[in-house]
């Protein structure tokens, strides 16, 4: 049998920079030969969940979805990158309870920027639509987001550099000794 991989859970506002995070750790946690999966709420939307859409019960339905393919993976022994908004503690908590119960570790990252620096950056002109009305129920704007109380890491993207991140998560994954150390 395997050894169990780990399941590392970005959480954030929509444009905090949990792909951007999330890319970049692919890269390096290739470089060091593990096998490694991203799930991404933008492409998982466009395929997987594509008949979903931003009620309460859809995120939770989507959440849920991925959690199931996350604990799949993570038991089967990959480094398995999941960034979603993920909106709500009970599911981001159900998540972690069924990757544990398969011996998989779950590391919530939580990509903390506040809405007003995620509105500026407005990569995707989303913020801009949902503060005029235009687009419903958008996270931060006029739907909940559910901050982690206790994320096992905190990515504080208005202060830190996207390399600065990934340097907090790899020293916390070598220090966890779930990758081996680079040198
Ligand atoms: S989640 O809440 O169900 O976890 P998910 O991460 O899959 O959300 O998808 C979020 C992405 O969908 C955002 O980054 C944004 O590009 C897009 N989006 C479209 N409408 C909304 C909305 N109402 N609220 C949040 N994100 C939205």
């Amino acid at each position: 049998m395997n050894d169990p991989g780990f399941v590392l859970w970005f959480t954030g506002l929509s444009g905090s920079g949990k792909t951007t995070i999330a890319v970049e750790l692919e890269k390096v946690l290739l470089e060091r030969d593990l096998r490694v999966q991203r799930l991404d709420g933008d492409i998982v939307r466009k395929t997987f969940t594509r008949d979903l859409g931003f009620s309460v019960d859809d995120r939770n339905l989507n959440i849920e979805r991925i959690t199931f393919v996350t604990t799949l993976l993570a038991k089967h022994g990959v480094a398995t990158l999941v960034s979603f908004i993920s909106p709500f503690i009970a599911a981001r908590e159900t998540a972690r309870k069924e990757a544990n119960g398969e011996n998989a570790p779950f590391i919530e990252v939580f990509v903390n920027a506040s809405v007003e620096e995620c509105a500026r950056r407005d990569v995707k002109g989303l913020y801009e639509k949902a503060f005029a009305g235009i687009i419903k129920d958008f996270t931060g704007v006029s739907h909940p987001y559910e901050a982690p109380p206790n994320p096992q890491i905190i990515c504080n993207t208005e202060d830190e550099t996207v390399e600065e991140s990934i340097k907090i998560i790899i020293a916390y994954l070598e220090k966890e000794k779930l990758i081996p150390n680079s040198s």
